[in-house]
């Protein structure tokens, strides 16, 4: 079979195409064959080694996978064969096939696609999770999301309109801010202008907002938590422009709002059996179609270094997904 490896840390380019043995299930794993893989920022820095936890050496990219389950290892229900799931894994996506635990595979459901599977389990979890258990955000609140053309801004934008908020889309480009508005976003705004708070107002009539999604960070951070009404959560999700953000704790106590880190990842580690109703509530709402969960753009597997390099380069629009042709 085919497959991506990272042999050393280093830019997208350093990655090899190569062919190697189909894997083997072992007790309690399923093989899938695999029909696409979500990209995301976290993959480029994982294959830089820059990410928070570094995956040794050598690895296959891709955490988010979406397949048909094609061998079953011992202990593993007859009952999986021949489905279509979907999972998340630590690394192995960016291959023809992938060896996982039976238990990490979701049932991908009948309205939703591969691709659109393989594109949602990260930034979707991110967003309910961030959203509901940590910003216990309600309905008719105003949310600003950074960074809003993004995989994970894509989704909080969905997610936030589906929990009845005004969401606020914040990107740096028109090309951005257009591909934010047909996500859903109420509003838009280009961030990288000076005095961008200034034009909350002619939009909303509000001079600020409930709660602020940042998957962003750098400068913009405390110019975004600035913008927050008594009462109103930053939550905590990245730092894509890079700098990691330094906020004077004044601000917090000044304008009587939090600052909540959103890791679910983390959260995820730490309480696995919470991630299962997470994900029912949103295959639900999917199902229902109260969610739009779509990548932007396909690519064929040969592409996914250039994608990875387009995350680094700020230009990539979207949830990008990698298909994989038979
Ligand atoms: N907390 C969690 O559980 C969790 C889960 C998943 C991902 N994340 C984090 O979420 C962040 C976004 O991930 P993503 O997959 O949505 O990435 P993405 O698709 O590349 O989106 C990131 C956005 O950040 C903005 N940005 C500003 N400065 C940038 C720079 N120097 N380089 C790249 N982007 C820059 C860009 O929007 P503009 O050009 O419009 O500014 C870009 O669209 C990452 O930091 C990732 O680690 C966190």
């Amino acid at each position: 079979m085919k497959a991506i490896r990272c042999v050393n840390y280093g830019a997208p380019s350093s990655l090899v195409l190569e062919e190697t043995d189909d894997p083997a299930p072992k007790p309690g794993q399923v093989v899938i064959e695999t029909l696409a893989a979500g990209l995301g920022y976290v993959d480029a820095l994982l294959v830089a080694g820059l990410y928070q936890v570094k995956t040794p050496l050598p690895f296959v990219p891709g955490s988010e996978v979406a397949g048909k389950v094609i061998a079953l290892g011992e202990g593993v229900a007859d009952a999986l064969m021949g489905k279509r799931v979907m999972a998340l894994s630590p690394s192995g996506a960016l291959a023809e096939k992938t060896a996982l635990p039976a238990a990490a595979c979701i049932p991908v459901p009948d309205v939703m696609s591969a691709e659109a599977a393989a594109g949602f389990i990260v930034s979707y979890c991110t967003a309910l999770y961030g959203f509901e258990t940590c910003g216990h955000l309600a309905a008719g609140e105003t949310v600003l999301v950074l960074g809003a053309a993004g995989g994970v801004g894509m989704a909080a934008i969905d997610v936030a309109k589906a929990m009845g908020a005004t969401v606020i889309a914040a990107a740096s480009s028109e090309t951005k801010r257009n591909a934010a508005k047909a996500a859903g976003a109420d509003f838009t705004i280009d961030y990288t202008k000076n005095e961008w708070r200034a034009e909350l107002e002619p939009l909303t009539g509000r001079r600020d907002v409930d709660l602020v999604y940042d998957p962003v960070g750098g400068d913009i951070s405390e110019t975004a938590f600035r913008c927050l009404a008594p009462g109103g959560r930053h939550l905590v999700i990245g730092f894509a422009a890079g700098a990691i953000p330094r906020i004077p704790l004044n601000l917090p106590l000044l304008k009587r709002s939090s600052i909540v880190g959103v890791d679910w990842g983390g959260y995820i580690r730490a309480n696995p059996a919470d991630n299962v109703p997470l994900l029912k509530t949103l295959t639900a709402m999917a199902s229902e179609g109260r969610i739009h969960p779509e990548p932007s753009a396909s690519y064929p597997l040969t592409e996914a270094p250039a994608v990875l390099q387009r995350l680094l380069d700020r230009e990539s629009v979207g949830k990008p997904v990698i298909t994989f042709s038979r």
